[in-house]
C-alpha cells in the first residue's frame, strides 16, 4: 500500500472520496428491512416522463452503434429553447462530467479556485484533482457571501463556482446580488453558475445567467442537468452553456463519446414532455408547503429552500438521527459533511414519502429525548 502511494500524484492524495446518497438495495440488504425510501439525493420522486422511457426502450434497439457524439439532435432542441446556437452548448455525462472538464481546460497548479462552504463538493474535487488551490468563503446565514467572494479575487483566481440554488442549503443569489458581483469580477477569470435546480425555482429575484453568455462580455459557465427535474439521474446527462470559445476549449478535453445513445433520446424526449415537468414542479411546490407547516407544528426550524430539498435542524447529533431514519427505512443526508452537525438533508418527495419522513422523524426524535 504505501509502495503504490508513492506512485500516486500528490493532487489525488489531497482528494477525499465522495459520499453518496445511500442506495435503497444496500439499506435493504443491511438492516434486512423492505420498503425503504430515498431522500437523499434530490431526485424527482415521480420518476422519469413516460414519454422518456419510451425513447430509451426505442433507442435499446440501436446501441451497437456508437452515440452521436456531437449530440446534434438535443444541443439544437436546447439552443431553440434559450435562443442561443448549438455552438453554445456542451452535453456531458452529467454535469459532473462537465465541472471536470471545466478544471481539465482551465486549471494549472496553484491556480485558484473560490468556492464556498459548505456547497457542492465537486468543486474542490475538481479543482484538486487538477492540482488547483480551493479558496473558500462561507455562507452567510446560509446564502452564498458574494461580496466576500469577490474581495478573495487575485492574480491566480481562475474560476468561481455558484452554485444557485446552492446545495445544501436551497438558497438562492439573485439577480442584483449577482449584477454587483459580476461588475468586480475582472474578464480573465470564468464563473461557473451550477443551476442544477433552476426548474424548481421561484423566488422572481433569481438571476438570468443566460444573458451574460449571450452577451458574450463575460466569461460565464452555466450548468444545468436532466438529474433532478426530468428524473434522469441515473442516465447521466447535463449540459453547459457559454459563448462558442469558452465551448470548443472546453470540448477538446472531451471523450468523442462521453454521452450515451439511451441518455441523449430520453433526454430530448423529456424537453417534449413539459406537462411532466410542471407537474414535478408543482408537487414540489405543495410537499414544500407541507414540510414547513409540519416542521414548525413540531417546532423544528429549516432553511427555506427554492428547490427539491431542504436543510433542517434537527436538535440532535445529525449522524445519530440519520442512523435512526435509516432504521425506519428512510434514507436522508447527514448535516455533518457539510460542517451543519445539527442539520439533515432531505430531499422533497412526494406527500406520502414527506408522511413518512415526518413521522419517522418525530419516533427518532422522541427516542433521543428519552
Ligand atoms: C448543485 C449540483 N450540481 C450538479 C449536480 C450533479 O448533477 P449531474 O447528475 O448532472 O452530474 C448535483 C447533484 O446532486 C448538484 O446538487
Amino acid at each position: 500500500m504505501s509502495k503504490l502511494k508513492s506512485l500516486v500524484r500528490e493532487a489525488i492524495e489531497e482528494i477525499k472520496p465522495y459520499v453518496p446518497g445511500k442506495p435503497i438495495e444496500e439499506v435493504e440488504r443491511e438492516l434486512g428491512i423492505t420498503n425503504v425510501i430515498k431522500l437523499a439525493s434530490n431526485e424527482n420522486p415521480l420518476g422519469p416522463s413516460p414519454e422518456a422511457v419510451e425513447a430509451m426502450r426505442n433507442m435499446a434497439e440501436k446501441v451497437h452503434m456508437y452515440p452521436d457524439g456531437n449530440c446534434y439532435y438535443l444541443k439544437r432542441r436546447l439552443a431553440s429553447m434559450f435562443g442561443l446556437t448549438k455552438n453554445n452548448f456542451i452535453i456531458g455525462n452529467g454535469s459532473d462530467e462537465i465541472l471536470k472538464l471545466i478544471a481539465e481546460t482551465f486549471i494549472k497548479e496553484g491556480d485558484e479556485a473560490i468556492i464556498a462552504n459548505p456547497t457542492f463538493s465537486e468543486y474542490t474535487f475538481a479543482t484538486q484533482l487538477m492540482g488547483g488551490k480551493c479558496v473558500y468563503v462561507d455562507l452567510k446565514d446560509f446564502r452564498y457571501d458574494l461580496p466576500a467572494m469577490a474581495d478573495r479575487i487575485t492574480d491566480r483566481t481562475k474560476l468561481i463556482f455558484v452554485c444557485n440554488p446552492n446545495n445544501p442549503t436551497g438558497t438562492i443569489v439573485t439577480a442584483s446580488e449577482v449584477e454587483d458581483f459580476m461588475r468586480r469580477v475582472p474578464e480573465e477569470v470564468i464563473v461557473v453558475f451550477d443551476e442544477a435546480y433552476w426548474e424548481y425555482v421561484t423566488s422572481e429575484d433569481y438571476p438570468d445567467t443566460l444573458e451574460y453568455v449571450k452577451k458574450g462580455k463575460k466569461n460565464v459557465i452555466i450548468l444545468r442537468t436532466f438529474s433532478k427535474v426530468y428524473g434522469l439521474a441515473g442516465l447521466r446527462i447535463g449540459y453547459g452553456m457559454a459563448n462558442s470559445e469558452l465551448i470548443e476549449w472546453i470540448n477538446r478535453a472531451r471523450e468523442p463519446f462521453n454521452v450515451n445513445s439511451i441518455a441523449q433520446a430520453a433526454a430530448l424526449a423529456a424537453l417534449e414532455d413539459q406537462v411532466h415537468v410542471r407537474k414535478s414542479i408543482n408537487i414540489n411546490n405543495e410537499s414544500k408547503e407541507w414540510l414547513y407547516r409540519k416542521l414548525e407544528e413540531i417546532g423544528l426550524s429549516y432553511v427555506p429552500t427554492e428547490a427539491n430539498f431542504m436543510l433542517i435542524n434537527v436538535k440532535h447529533d445529525s449522524r445519530q438521527v440519520f442512523q435512526k431514519l435509516l432504521e425506519r427505512g428512510v434514507i436522508v443526508r447527514t448535516g455533518d459533511i457539510f460542517g451543519l452537525d445539527q442539520y439533515i438533508r432531505v430531499t422533497i418527495g412526494t406527500l406520502n414519502q414527506n408522511e413518512r419522513f415526518i413521522e419517522a422523524l418525530q419516533e427518532v426524535l422522541k427516542e433521543l429525548e428519552q
